[in-house]
């Protein structure tokens, strides 16, 4: 084993994780004040049975409950009009309930409620203007296993249209105080919803294992999110409903994807989901999903082209091949090929859409490689090579 490199780690949440775990956020909430914002989705949650349970529970604990809902992707619009709506109700605490649009709905609500003015500014990409930190306390709870919101420091909000946008909101102090996992709250999340939310969750713990900016932190957990991932991620999506023991892998691969993109950063495949996201209503886990197996595919090719200046990149891929696959491989070149098996064999399984099922044409990949980019990819791949991934998946 080689030495371990220097790294520092960032802050993380409070983490309560485990099935149940939703009967601890009335106390969670009181230990910070008696007057939340829930910050829920339009869809399941507040259809629940658990959301009258958790209604009578806070009015048992003497919490008054003021309410948000947020449909599709949080636009900057959504979140001037809800903060500037509660600014005066002096909000002691946030929690957001859903998916990750409805997390990041609720991160950017909690650190917009104690500044004046618009979340434009503040967002990367659209202007410079620092926000200082200064937020109100927000809870982040999952009900689904995807975008490891509930560990991350940003929020993204979309403008999508013609001129389209994703940026982010972003300050180390954005990382949710409390991020309460109870995977039961994702039993009854759809089957085409836990594919696309798994290959989020899976793509970003790949691209995090292998990012320029990995550490050995980052390592163990991406390594071990991917083993949850082998554990839940079929049997989520065939059986999801009953499954509580999948459901658990993926709100721990989810949780753990998030705490290493929030460290190590992502790879090509999140450098096309903004701008894909952007221009067109095609879900982030979906632009994961359809993209993963065609981008590990180029980068791997465009990294052997010189494989002994990247041998550490093609040796994680191949070892991500093993942990995925479950089979060993005495070389890298074998383990890379196990790692592209089991990426092709879950996108054909689960039926990930293409780009062309969301109005994707090819004469809008100019526009889309304008404005996509390799983050911390292990390797630059060159725009020639970053539209074959675009073509491969068209
Ligand atoms: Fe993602």
């Amino acid at each position: 084993m080689t030495n371990i490199a220097h790294f520092t780690f960032a802050r993380m949440p409070e983490i309560h994780f485990g099935a149940g775990k939703l009967s601890l956020l009335p106390q969670l909430i009181a230990q910070r004040g008696a007057r939340v914002l829930l910050v829920t989705g339009s869809a399941s949650f507040v259809k629940s049975s658990r959301y009258e349970q958790l209604k009578r529970d806070l009015e048992d604990a003497g919490i008054q409950l003021f309410q948000s809902t947020v449909s599709g992707e949080p636009s900057p619009e959504f979140v001037d009009a809800v903060a500037a709506r509660f600014r005066a109700e002096a909000i002691a605490c946030v929690v957001g309930i859903g998916g990750g649009s409805v997390l990041d709905a609720g991160k950017a609500i909690s650190a917009m409620l104690q500044q004046e003015g618009s979340v434009v500014p503040y967002l990367e990409c659209v202007d410079t203007k620092k926000h200082d930190g200064k937020k109100t306390p927000y809870i982040a709870v999952p009900t689904s296993s995807g975008t490891g919101a509930e560990a991350t420091k940003n929020a993204v909000l979309s403008h999508i249209g013609a001129n389209g946008y994703k940026s982010s909101l972003r300050h180390d102090n954005f990382v949710p105080d409390i991020a309460l996992v109870d995977p039961e709250l994702t039993l009854s999340c759809p089957p085409d919803v836990t594919a696309a939310c798994g290959l989020d969750a899976l793509t970003q713990l790949l691209e995090a294992y292998v990012s320029s900016k990995a550490s050995p932190m980052t390592d163990a957990l991406a390594s071990n999110g991917l083993e949850h991932i082998v554990a839940g991620f079929i049997a989520a999506f065939e059986n999801g409903q009953h499954d509580l023991s999948a459901r658990s892998h993926m709100a721990f691969a989810a949780l753990l994807s998030g705490i290493t993109l929030a460290n190590a950063g992502l790879g090509v495949v999140h450098g096309f989901a903004g701008p894909l996201g952007g221009f067109f209503p095609i879900p982030h886990g979906v632009v994961c999903g359809t993209l993963i197996g065609a981008a590990t595919r180029a980068n791997i090719e465009a990294l052997r082209s010189d494989a002994g200046k990247h041998r550490i990149a093609l040796e994680k891929y191949a070892r991500a091949g093993a942990i995925l696959s479950g089979k060993t491989a005495s070389t890298s070149e074998a383990g890379c090929k196990l790692l592209m098996e089991t990426l092709d064999n879950w996108i054909d399984t689960t039926r990930i859409a293409r780009l062309s099922a969301y109005g994707i044409a090819r004469a809008d990949f100019p526009r889309i490689l304008d404005k996509s980019n390799n983050k911390n990819s292990p390797v630059t791949l060159d725009r020639q090579q970053m539209q074959e991934i675009l073509e491969a998946r068209l």
